[in-house]
């Protein structure tokens, strides 16, 4: 708790199994690029998409954060924001982690990408894990709660559970790149989606060229 006394408030990160693990690692390097705080919470089916999307065996470890967020996804390498990171990274298992509490300060959360089954467990305050917990706290606590959902098409069973998110100011942030700032690469059309979640939070990036009016420019 020694941190919090000194001020620390970091925005917590919950990543789950839905694919889309490349949208949770440029959000990490955005918020790390602006010097955020951060608190990581990497769920069990998502260490099955870590493997398979990211080539990763995940640890709940600095390593493999490192090594996760330098894997390039097309070719372009992705540029590494300087160390040290203020990352706490945390057990999905451990229910006695800090985020458990609401007196565990946080901004609040971003669950990127979300997993229809994550949805579900939030939508109805399951709090199975660290992660359902930490969101499940996020919304008591009144703080910001984003979710990023992966998956298509939705049945009607996650659309009502968005529609209760969304009642209790939940931002549905759905993985779906615009093309406006006319995409050139894959990794162009993820930072899109971290850029759309970082303005949410309030943080500069420059991960997309913004609307200026001009069609076609
Ligand atoms: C390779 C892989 C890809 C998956 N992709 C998705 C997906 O895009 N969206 C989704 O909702 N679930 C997806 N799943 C299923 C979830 O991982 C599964 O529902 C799991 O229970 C989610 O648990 P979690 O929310 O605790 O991470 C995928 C599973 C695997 C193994």
């Amino acid at each position: 708790m020694t941190d919090q006394r000194q001020g620390r408030r970091p925005w917590l990160v919950g990543v789950t199994g839905a694919s889309g693990t490349p949208y949770a690692a440029a959000l990490l390097r955005g918020l790390l690029a602006a010097g955020r705080p951060v608190d990581l919470v990497v769920s069990r089916a998502a260490r099955l998409t870590l493997r398979d999307e990211a080539g990763l065996t995940w640890r709940d470890d600095l390593p493999s954060l490192r090594r996760w967020l330098e894997t390039p996804l097309d070719d372009t390498l992705p540029s590494l924001p300087a160390e040290p990171w203020d990352v706490r990274i945390w057990k999905v298992t451990d229910l006695a982690a800090p985020p458990s509490s609401g007196s565990y300060l946080t901004h609040g959360m971003v669950v990127i990408p979300a997993s229809t089954a994550s949805i579900a467990a939030i939508a109805t305050g399951l709090s199975r894990d660290l992660l359902q917990r930490a969101a499940d706290v996020t919304l008591k606590e009144r703080r910001l709660l984003i979710v990023v959902p992966r998956e298509t098409p939705l049945t009607g069973i996650t659309l009502r559970q968005l529609a209760t998110l969304a009642d209790l100011g939940v931002a549905v942030v759905p993985a779906a790149p615009a093309f406006y700032s006319k995409p050139k690469s894959v990794q162009q059309l993820v930072d899109f989606i971290a850029g759309k979640v970082l303005d949410l939070l309030g943080v500069e990036h420059e991960l997309f060229a913004r609307w200026t009016g001009q069609l076609g420019g």
